[in-house]
């Protein structure tokens, strides 16, 4: 089928290229010409594992291309995902001027097309988004009507950065809400090819599907680290305690690792904008209040128990290993690390800083930090280090080098038999 799909994030350029393996033609729409001159040079404008190679393949085949064109790809194509950015503000609530300025540019493009034609929208707003805020932008610009010249749908995605293709690809299951049969036929038709179950739904319910999930499992990661709080006290190892609590099928061991907090793109945003929508509705939500609070309290922690382990920070040589949210990828979006070395620069420490791809998005943040190529380097020039992301690299360090300083782990990485301090171990 030819495809196309405005926005080429991670979720984008992800599903463009999944879709190409899976035989689809696609057209892949940005407003910004120097991602879309990356893409057709074959160059991903993200890091995501055998994005490059897939990328490469699918442009030599003829199979995919990037335009800032989207009249022209809605005329190309039969299917269009909007899969343009939601960050949201200061109070949570999710920012629609991506989503907005993509639906009247597809409304627009709409007007002049005479076949049928389906918008799903894959960004992730909070229910009643597309029939409220979507649908009547795409009827206004296209002067035409939804669920019969043309029609929509929600079909929320469930990828996590790193392993972006191969979750794209390899989904547990893939939710199209529809405002009507013929466009969820249409949708379902897209993903022939895909090994899971389809859930077709209303469009409403596959808005909340999508927050749902993604606050079931930060609320997981809160409970396991609030378990790994007081495991703390109790001098038990709370990965002890998650393996036997995991066995049991009915909760599972998934995402139960404790430390310092989530962070990322979604998991913060997404908890913070189902508060705000719940709030907006008239529900106070209590146990997502305390989940984005609690875990908020955890990213700096480490601080804390360091202070409590070798006394006050103020002024010391502070090491931290691992800036990114999470390993693989250079994203430091509400990455724990911003928060301790705010804490940290506050307490007039000198930081140094080591991570294997986010360095230079950290120094825009922090120019003040001192970054290092080889972790070792920090591990030398500090007092006390921490370890804030959990690349598997942390983990042949020397020895030696980590002896020589005080060393916290907020994410659990190092061998039992290092010397080290478990923010929940
Ligand atoms: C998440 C969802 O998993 C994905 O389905 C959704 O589409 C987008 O949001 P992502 O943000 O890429 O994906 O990362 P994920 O691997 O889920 O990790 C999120 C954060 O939780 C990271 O900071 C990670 O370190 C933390 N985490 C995860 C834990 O602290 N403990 C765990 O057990 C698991």
């Amino acid at each position: 089928m030819r495809i196309s799909i405005i926005g080429s994030g991670y979720v984008g350029l992800s599903g463009g290229v999944g879709l190409v393996s899976k035989g689809h033609d696609v057209t892949l729409v940005d407003i910004d010409e120097e991602k879309v001159e990356k893409i057709n040079s074959g160059e991903p404008p993200i890091y995501e594992e055998g994005m490059e190679k897939m990328l490469n393949e699918a442009l030599e085949n003829n199979k995919l291309k990037a335009t800032t064109d989207t009249e022209k790809a809605i005329k190309d194509t039969e299917v269009t995902f909007i899969a343009v950015g939601t960050p949201s503000d200061a109070d949570g609530k999710i920012d629609l001027t991506a989503v907005k300025a993509a639906s009247r540019d597809v409304g627009k493009s709409l007007k002049e097309n005479d076949s049928y034609h389906v918008i799903s929208v894959k960004s992730t707003v909070v229910p009643e988004t597309v029939e409220d805020e979507i649908i009547p932008i795409l009827e206004k610009y296209s002067n035409k009507k939804a669920g019969s010249d043309f029609s929509v749908c929600m079909t929320p995605e469930f990828l996590r950065e790193g392993v972006a293709l191969d979750d794209f690809l390899n989904p547990d299951r893939i939710v199209i809400g529809e405002l009507d049969e013929r466009s969820g036929n249409k949708l379902e038709e897209v993903y022939k090819d895909f090994d899971a179950p389809i859930v077709r739904t209303s469009i409403k319910a596959a808005e909340i599907i999508k927050y749902a999930s993604n606050s079931l499992l930060a609320t997981k990661i809160t409970f396991a680290n609030e378990i790994g709080n007081i495991c703390k006290k109790l001098d038990v190892d709370v990965y002890d305690v998650m393996d036997a609590v995991g066995l049991d099928h009915r909760i599972n061991r998934d995402f139960l690792n404790a430390g310092c907090g989530y962070g990322g793109s979604c998991f913060p945003k997404d908890v913070k904008a189902l508060i705000n929508k719940s709030k907006e509705l008239g529900h106070e939500p209590e146990l997502l209040k305390n989940v984005d609070g609690s875990n908020e309290r955890q990213k700096t922690k480490i601080v804390e128990l360091a202070e409590e382990k070798i006394g006050k920070l103020d002024g010391k040589h502070v090491g931290i290993l691992g800036l990114s949210f999470k390993p693989g990828t250079d994203d430091i979006r509400e990455s724990p690390a911003i928060n301790v070395i705010q804490e940290l620069l506050q307490k007039n420490c000198t930081v140094h800083a080591h991570d294997p791809k986010a360095m230079e998005n950290m120094k825009e943040l922090f120019p003040e930090v001192n970054y290092y190529e080889d972790p070792h380097d920090v591990l030398q020039n500090s007092e006390v280090c921490k370890i804030l992301t959990d690349w598997d690299n942390y983990n042949n360090l020397n020895k030696n080098h980590l002896s020589h300083t005080k060393v916290f782990e907020g994410k659990r990485v190092l061998d039992e038999d290092v010397n080290r301090e478990g923010l929940c171990w």
